[in-house]
């Protein structure tokens, strides 16, 4: 068996009993294996920092909207990559693993992400990617490389059904035992880690939003989110029906419980997983002009106009106090 789950209801326990080991916690433990996190831990920002965003548009409809600056976490392993890495590490450093494997597309942000924190801890990764090997690497496969990963490649049609127990016996006969870490790094022990972010937040925020790509990020806000909150996740794929379903699954597997206050709007894609426009070129522009902030445009930037569309049709009440959480910096072009 490639991953054992006890670690789970072992870190729903510490939840519990408010004993969750903190990264500074694991760098102290006895065993001291996992001291290489210490480089990591001492530059990580949580929790992460909370802005306000002064901004007319927003003022007409009567909404307040606060940015989380999740970005800011950790120039190397920012954003949700941190929180879904954090109990993952913890685990598989726990299970003896020495190898993650994990899977991505050509720019996923997680590969990067994952080989940045392997690298920190002393950890082979392999990150296997879909489709073809293209040379020259692009700039995020390079990152991914020279940062330490180990680069695999499945074709399309494959790697749709990368989950298939014998898919993942023929990555065994390759590349030898590994801890299994799935696509977009979003598992339970991610879902749990997402969920600190709603931990770190003030009492009374109405809507809490996040971009979604698997869902793993939305899964882990919704799972706590209290009765007199909503939560929205925005698309950044094409046809992702399936999101919803998923997440129900994930919260459930991993809070045991499955909410009804949230919903995914899937109107804002721009055409599919990492395509643009005219449109978000602006608003991105316009942002920057207005904001000072850059914002990632294959996640973050189609979340941030989907939130202004959606306020400016006023689905979103006069007074409601809205967090949207910035999952990520923009990456390398
Ligand atoms: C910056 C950023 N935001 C959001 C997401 C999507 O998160 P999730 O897969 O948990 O839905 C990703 C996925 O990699 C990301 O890189």
């Amino acid at each position: 068996m490639i991953l054992h789950w006890t670690g789970l209801a072992r870190a729903l326990r510490w939840e519990e009993e408010g004993t969750a080991p903190s990264l500074e916690g694991w760098l102290l433990s006895a065993d001291g294996g996992l001291r290489p996190w210490d480089a990591l831990v001492s530059s990580a920002r949580l929790p992460s920092p909370v802005e306000y965003l002064n901004d007319d548009r927003l003022r007409t409809k009567g909404v307040q909207l606060w940015l989380k600056r999740d970005d800011l976490i950790h120039p190397d392993v920012p954003g949700n990559k941190w929180r879904k890495l954090k109990y993952n590490l913890h685990e598989m450093i726990t299970q003896n693993h020495s190898v993650l494997l994990t899977f991505g597309g050509a720019y996923s942000n997680h590969l990067r992400a994952t080989a940045a924190a392997g690298r920190a801890c002393g950890i082979s990764t392999i990150g296997i990617v879909r489709g073809e090997e293209h040379l020259p690497l692009n700039p995020s496969l390079a990152y991914a490389v020279s940062h330490g990963m180990r680069l695999g490649y499945l074709d399309r049609a494959t790697y749709r059904k990368k989950n298939d127990r014998n898919i993942i016996a023929s990555l065994q006969r390759e590349y030898g035992s590994f801890y299994l870490l799935p696509e977009g790094g979003t598992n339970e022990l991610a879902a749990l880690g997402c969920s600190e972010i709603l931990a770190e937040l003030e009492p009374g925020f109405d809507v809490i939003c996040c971009p979604c790509g698997t869902g793993g990020t939305l899964a882990g806000i919704v799972g706590t989110l209290s009765a007199d909150q909503y939560a929205i996740g925005f698309s950044a794929l094409k046809g992702a029906a399936f999101l919803e379903s998923d997440i129900d699954a994930l919260q459930r597997r991993t809070f045991g419980v499955r909410t009804r206050n949230w919903r995914i709007e899937y109107g804002y894609h721009f055409g599919g997983f990492a395509k643009k426009n005219a449109d978000l070129e602006f608003f991105i522009a316009e942002f920057k002009r207005l904001h000072g902030l850059d914002l990632e445009w294959v996640y973050v930037a189609k979340m941030m106009y989907g939130l202004y569309a959606v306020i400016d049709r006023g689905d979103i009440a006069r007074g409601s106090k809205v967090m949207a959480i910035i999952t990520g910096p923009p990456g390398p072009e």
